[in-house]
């Protein structure tokens, strides 16, 4: 079995709010036992410099590795510059992590870029969905694939972020539909935790590290972003195989602030 802690939406910004929440959740995440890897699924830092990513690089670490994709307010270049210590080009970051449980049990994550940039919406690109396509079909046998991304597929239900969701998303149906390797779909921007199922499988949302959208059947609604509710990590827990078919378990855990 696979364990993973999944957060999103840091949006740090240099600012004590962003900070300390992120600092709050990663202290909590070091204080758990058992996790093989943390996902990130993007808005890691909330403008895009150099120096909110020399700040993400800081924050986003602890005992656990922590894989990342980049969301809307990420800037390609600096990210790849300020976090990943590549050449500053404006390509598409898609990657592929390999993850081994305790029991030696593996796992692929392949993290990829829904960001359309200048854009608060989001898309799968044509390479990136080739990229998929192709890390899905080169996959060893018996080896399950996450997919981690920004931008949901689909509505949850929320008009606000409904209105900026990944569009186009029938493409990406289409190659999680060929492929049974693929044991579910991790994303973030909404800021609030969800879980739904894909092209099959199952799709969790994490909450927002920085923030909490309220819900449409919530007080003050209207007000959108509550800056108080504590943060939320999800906890994956993927097992199974590939005969019986991938079990995807998500737990949820508010984390308190200082
Ligand atoms: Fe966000
Ligand atoms: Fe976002």
């Amino acid at each position: 079995m696979i364990v993973l802690a999944h957060i999103s939406d840091t949006h740090l910004d240099e600012g004590a709010q962003a900070h300390g929440r992120a600092e709050a959740m990663m202290r909590h995440l070091a204080t758990m036992t058992g996790i093989d890897a943390v996902v990130h699924t993007g808005d890691v830092t909330d403008h895009g410099t150099l120096s909110e990513y020399a700040e993400a690089a800081k924050v986003l670490t602890g005992p656990y590795p922590v894989l990342h994709c980049p969301g809307n307010h990420d800037r390609r270049g600096p990210y790849r510059e300020g976090l990943l210590g590549e050449d500053a080009e404006d390509g598409p970051i898609d990657r592929l992590h390999r993850v081994t449980g305790r029991d030696g049990t593996e796992a692929l994550i392949a993290m990829c870029d829904s960001t359309v940039p200048g854009e608060p919406h989001g898309r799968l690109g044509d390479a990136t969905l080739a990229w998929l396509d192709d890390a899905l079909r080169g996959a060893p046998a018996g080896v399950p694939m996450l997919v981690g991304f920004h931008h949901p597929p689909l509505e949850l239900g929320i008009p606000y972020v409904d209105g900026i969701r990944q569009v186009d998303a029938e493409r990406l149906a289409e190659v999680v539909w060929s492929h049974a390797n693929v044991a579910g779909i991790l994303c973030g921007h909404a800021h609030t935790p969800a879980v739904m199922r894909f092209a099959g499988v199952p799709l969790a949302v994490a909450g927002g590290v920085v923030s909490t959208l309220r819900l449409p059947y919530e007080p003050d609604a209207e007000a959108i972003v509550d800056l108080a509710a504590p943060p939320v990590v999800s906890l994956h827990l993927l097992g199974g195989d590939a005969e019986r078919g991938w079990s995807l378990i998500t737990h949820h855990r508010a984390v308190t602030l200082p």
